[in-house]
């Protein structure tokens, strides 16, 4: 269903941006029909399955306050992040990794089809990505996503939460686990929507430190709605990290510090924002989103 304007309007500066990306999304995947159907159908089920969609809101955030107005440049970009992130959650649920059975309210890729079928369709849309990406024609921030994503960002992250089950890891280990396997991409989310915009050094220098904080906010959260958080609205089976022995935020500092550091970085993040000057922050906005948010 398309919205009228007026009908838009009446909804929230995030809602209104999650529309769009679902319609974009929903654009730039390739056709249910087309051959290989079911690698293209697996794709679709679980990129529109739902999500909250914060990486390409970010980059979308960042680019127009910035001053980017080209829509043809900020919407594959911000599609591609979306994608690589959908890819990282199908792998992550895999038997070999942290083996789940829900996703974004529905059953997991490999459950609804099989695992070949994940791999592959997380495999594709990793392709997709840089192809979206490399369409904005901004051969650094395809650098960008790539080093972001990569051994030395989000999938160390991962190989290090792997690594870490059922080990007891200190507060440095846990922030590295962190700051890679989900800080890296939604700092990448900012720091792309400010490249694309054409930001100067010192912009991005404060951008990326908003990544940085509202990145780590993002994941200590994560780990206390999979302890505190409500299945039904979560989309995703409440205590995976404990079945699994994951090395957690909590597990090391308690519940209690792990919402006061939560809620430290979001300030801060809220803080460095400001001094942007903008005169609608949106950056606020999303900030206290991911501090607050229940799924
Ligand atoms: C879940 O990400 C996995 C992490 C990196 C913490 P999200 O909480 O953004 O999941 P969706 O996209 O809204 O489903
Ligand atoms: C996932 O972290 C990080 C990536 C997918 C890169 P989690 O394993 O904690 O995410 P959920 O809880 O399954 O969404
Ligand atoms: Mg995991
Ligand atoms: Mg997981
Ligand atoms: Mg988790």
């Amino acid at each position: 269903m398309k919205l009228g304007e007026q009908e838009v309007s009446g909804l929230s500066y995030i809602e209104q941006k999650r529309l769009l990306v679902d319609s974009l999304l929903d654009k730039y995947l390739p056709r249910a029909n087309s051959y290989p159907q079911m690698l293209h159908q697996a794709m679709r089920y679980s990129v529109l399955a739902g999500g909250k969609r914060i990486r390409p809101i970010l980059a979308l955030t960042t680019y127009e306050a910035f001053g980017g107005h080209n829509d043809n440049v900020i919407h594959p970009a911000a599609c591609a992040l979306e994608m690589v992130h959908t890819y990282s959650l199908i792998h992550d649920d895999l038997p070999c990794m942290d083996d789940d059975d829900l996703r974004r309210g529905m059953p997991t890729l490999h459950k609804k089809y099989n695992e070949a079928t994940a791999v592959l369709a997380g495999d594709a849309l990793h392709d997709i990505a840089f192809d979206l990406l490399a369409g904005s024609g901004s051969a650094a921030a395809v650098k960008e996503l790539a080093q972001a994503i990569g051994t030395y960002g989000m999938l160390g992250g991962q190989m290090a939460d792997v690594e870490a089950e059922g080990q007891e890891v200190s507060l440095e280990q846990i922030q590295y686990i962190h700051t890679h396997k989900t800080g890296a991409l939604i700092r990448a989310s900012v720091r792309i929507g400010g490249l694309l915009a054409g930001v100067n050094e010192k912009t991005l220098a404060r951008l990326t430190q908003y990544g940085e904080k509202t990145g780590l906010a993002f994941q200590i959260i994560d780990d206390i709605l999979d302890v505190e958080g409500d299945q039904s609205k979560l989309g995703k089976t409440i205590g995976s990290d404990c079945k699994n022995e994951k090395a957690t935020y909590p597990g090391v500092v308690g519940l209690a510090q792990s919402h006061d550091d939560a809620n430290q970085l979001i300030d801060e993040a809220i803080a460095i924002s400001r001094e942007f000057e903008l005169k609608d922050n949106h950056f606020v906005i999303l900030a206290r989103y991911i501090g607050q948010r229940d799924n």
